[in-house]
């Protein structure tokens, strides 16, 4: 299980940093066995980044970036790459968020690239893929899942389960307020299991395969009761401490003793 926040473009410094002490202090206080069997992670704005993983040196929450250039270095202005990254602390990367494919172009082939150039750096990829309502309603929402997965990770090598992370996102979802019910979460999730099963065999049994889009305290417990859904990505409920912190409780439930 893992539950990862994704923060987008929100909190400025400050606040990101007092939500990262919020977070600390509230794992400090659920204490060691509190999730112990779930991960978690937080992926702030990137100029957050070094100051929080500083934060959270102590507890354990890793930090992810959410976004990478593909390049290693050098005259792409504006850019973040992966060394700079690992430098600021990070273990994790968002790749092929849909905001990113929609509002920024990203295509299946740069998010292969950044995939590879990430592992390259031991960063693991958290790899988002999902439909829009459109292709929902279409009946094409699985061929758009399977071509996404073959567009990201065609080439590309899984040897253990920590080597990705795969995160489906229904576009629809997302920020909207409106979840997957658990048994269509379900049904996707199985499917990106079997398709990284052909990939990759025995290691995808245990990749972590989370849903994002409208995951809330109030619904997560649902959704996180299915066999392939093993964790979150949690855009806006993991801006408020006690609701991601809520969240990471109902995953730590659904471990078995
Ligand atoms: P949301 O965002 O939880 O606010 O819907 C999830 C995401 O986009 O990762």
């Amino acid at each position: 299980m893992l539950i990862a926040g994704n923060w987008k473009m929100n909190t400025d410094l400050p606040g990101g940093l007092a939500l990262a002490r919020a977070l600390a202090a509230g794992v400090q206080e659920a204490g060691e066995e509190a999730f112990a069997d779930v991960d978690l992670a937080v992926c702030p704005p990137y100029v957050h980044l070094s100051g929080i993983a500083d934060v959270l040196a102590d507890v354990p929450v890793a930090v992810g970036a959410q976004n990478v250039h593909a390049e290693e270095e050098g005259a792409y202005t504006g850019e973040i790459s992966a060394a700079m990254l690992t430098s600021a602390g990070c273990t994790h990367v968002i790749v092929g968020h849909s905001e990113r494919r929609e509002a920024f172009g990203e295509t299946d082939a740069d998010v292969r690239a950044k995939i590879v150039q990430a592992r390259s750096h031991g960063l693991v990829p958290i790899l988002c893929v999902g439909e829009t309502i459109e292709q929902r309603r279409a009946g094409n929402a699985a061929a758009v899942v399977r071509r996404q997965l073959d567009g990201a990770l065609d080439g590309v090598d899984v040897d253990t389960a920590d080597d990705l992370i795969v995160a489906y996102e229904p576009i629809w979802a997302i920020g909207t307020g409106e979840t997957a019910t658990p048994e269509q979460a379900q049904e996707m999730h199985a499917l990106i299991r079997r398709d990284l099963t052909d990939r990759f065999g025995d290691p995808a049994a245990d990749v972590e395969i989370l849903y994002g889009g409208s995951m809330k305290r109030h619904n997560a417990a649902g959704l996180l009761r299915q066999p392939d859904v093993t964790g979150g990505l949690v855009g806006g409920a993991s801006l408020t401490a006690d609701h991601f912190l809520d969240i990471a409780r109902h995953a730590a439930a659904q471990v078995p003793a």
